[in-house]
């Protein structure tokens, strides 16, 4: 029986990866090449710095490691410009009925994003208080697909890992859930997630009672 949910931040929650895109995009200019928005999908969930290197790849740029802190930094802030304007209205449909439902049936919830930005994402959006843990890139030394993140988020909520069940909208993401230990329940579409034990498009009409038969449902 589930005990926790554990979500994922960027594109669970909010679609923040327009934000990256932007950011991202903004460092390529300077850099002089073009950065598509289908390049953009290979830097979802996944780390600051691993992205950059994806994204200098994509330019044929090479920089040494002063450059690239230099340069991760410079995104950082822009990425932060754009974030400080985000409000409520962003948060993805059928996330506060969600998390309403899960709090009312007595799930402990807890955030586990890759993002070092994650906290000042969740007070623009006014939804701190649903969270009894945070975990965010600050905390882990191994990024998604390592578990490492999901399993101190069960460990911070006191729930072992087999009564959490993981939201993700990132294939990486979902590869750590599994890992983990965790029912993973994907956000998206299927063919991007095929290791995913549900795949939903979004939150709206679902609901703990539609988890819960899903769950049993599970041949595992
Ligand atoms: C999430 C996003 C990635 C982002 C990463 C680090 O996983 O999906 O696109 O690169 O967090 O975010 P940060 O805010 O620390 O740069
Ligand atoms: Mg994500």
């Amino acid at each position: 029986k589930t005990a926790a949910a554990i979500f994922d931040l960027d594109g669970v929650i909010v679609d923040t990866a327009k934000y990256h895109y932007l950011a991202w995009k903004r460092l390529a200019a300077e850099l002089g090449f073009d950065f598509s928005e289908a390049d953009n999908e290979r830097l979802k969930g996944v780390s600051r710095m691993r992205s950059l290197e994806i994204l200098l790849e994509i330019g044929g740029v090479t920089a040494t490691e002063q450059e690239k802190t230099v340069m991760a930094a410079k995104k950082n802030d822009w990425y932060l410009q754009y974030i400080q304007k985000i409000t409520p209205a962003e948060l993805l449909p059928g996330v506060v009925p969600f998390l309403e439902d899960l709090r009312a049936r007595g799930i402990k919830v807890a955030l586990a994003s890759a993002s070092k930005n994650a906290r000042v994402i969740l007070s623009r959006l006014e939804i701190e208080p649903y969270f009894d843990a945070i975990v965010d890139g600050n905390r882990v030394a191994k990024a998604k697909p390592d578990p490492e993140i999901f399993l101190t988020a069960a460990a911070d909520l006191g729930v072992v890992p087999a009564h959490c069940v993981v939201f993700e909208d990132a294939a990486a993401g979902v590869e750590a859930g599994k890992k983990a230990g965790m029912f993973v329940v994907g956000i998206g579409d299927r063919r991007n997630l095929p290791e995913a034990d549900l795949v939903l498009p979004g939150f709206p009409g679902f609901d703990y009672e539609a988890l819960q038969a899903a769950i049993g449902a599970d041949p595992e």
